[in-house]
C-alpha cells in the first residue's frame, strides 16, 4: 500500500529501513515518553520486522507504514492504523516522527490520512488512540485529528523513575470530518 499526501508518502516498510529509523529511535528527544532507555540494532531489526510480517497478514489487520519526505524520500518517521484483535470495527492509530521534523504539521498530515483510510477503506466504526499525558505534542495531534479526549488513566504506567497519567482518545465515524489529507491511494502497491 501507498498513500502520497501534500508532502509526505508513506509507504510499505522494506527490511533495510531498520538503520533509519534506528537513526531516530535512538535520540533521546525521542525516548522521552517510552520505557526505553536506548535502542540497540536488534531491536530495530525486530521493530521493522514486526511490520513486515504484518504486511503478509491475509486479511491484513495492520498497516504500519513509513514515513516518508516526498521531494528526498528520506525516511523520517512511521504510523499505523491497527484494527483491534476482537472485531473489525475499531483500530487505533499511532506515528512517531525523527526529531529534527517535529513542529511542522508532518504526523498531523500523516495520521489525517490514516483516519480517512480507515474510515473510507476500512470502513471502520470507530477510531482510538492512546499517549502517555505529558506528550502533550502527541495529544495535540490526536486533537487536531478530531479525536475526543474518553478518559484518563491516572498513574498506570512506570517508567524511568516516575509514575506516568495515560489519555484515551477516541473518534467515531459520525463525528469524522472527510479530509483532502489523502492525494494518493495505492491499495497492493508496495
Ligand atoms: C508526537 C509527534 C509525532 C508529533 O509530531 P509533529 O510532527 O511535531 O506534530 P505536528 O507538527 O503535527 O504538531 C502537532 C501539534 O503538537 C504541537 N507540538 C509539537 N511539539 C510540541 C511540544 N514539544 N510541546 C507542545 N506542543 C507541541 C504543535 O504545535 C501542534 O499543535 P498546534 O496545531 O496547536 O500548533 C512527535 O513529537 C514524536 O514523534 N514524538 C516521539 C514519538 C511519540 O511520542 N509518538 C507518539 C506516541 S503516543
Amino acid at each position: 500500500m501507498r498513500i502520497a499526501t501534500a508532502r509526505l508518502i508513506l509507504r510499505e516498510f522494506a527490511a533495510d529501513d531498520w538503520t533509519d529509523v534506528l537513526a531516530y529511535q535512538r535520540d533521546p528527544r525521542y525516548l522521552r515518553f517510552y520505557s526505553w532507555t536506548e535502542r540497540t540494532d536488534a531491536e530495530a531489526r525486530a521493530f521493522v520486522r514486526k511490520f513486515l510480517d504484518q504486511q503478509a497478514d491475509r486479511p491484513r489487520r495492520s498497516f504500519q507504514l513509513a514515513i516518508t519526505q516526498a521531494d528526498s524520500g528520506r525516511l523520517i518517521g512511521n504510523c499505523g492504523i491497527r484494527r483491534k484483535p476482537e472485531n473489525d470495527w475499531e483500530a487505533d492509530i499511532g506515528y512517531e516522527l525523527a526529531p529534527e521534523c517535529w513542529g511542522r504539521g508532518y504526523a498531523t498530515e500523516a495520521a489525517r490520512a490514516m483516519v480517512d483510510f480507515g474510515f473510507r477503506e476500512l470502513e471502520l466504526h470507530r477510531i482510538s488512540s492512546w499517549c502517555i499525558a505529558d506528550n502533550v505534542a502527541s495529544a495535540r495531534v490526536l486533537e487536531r485529528l478530531g479525536l475526543r479526549q474518553e478518559g484518563r488513566l491516572r498513574e498506570n504506567e512506570y517508567f524511568k523513575d516516575r509514575w506516568w497519567d495515560t489519555l484515551l482518545y477516541g473518534l467515531l465515524r459520525s463525528q469524522w470530518k472527510p479530509s483532502a489529507a489523502i492525494v494518493e491511494l495505492v491499495i497492493g502497491a508496495s
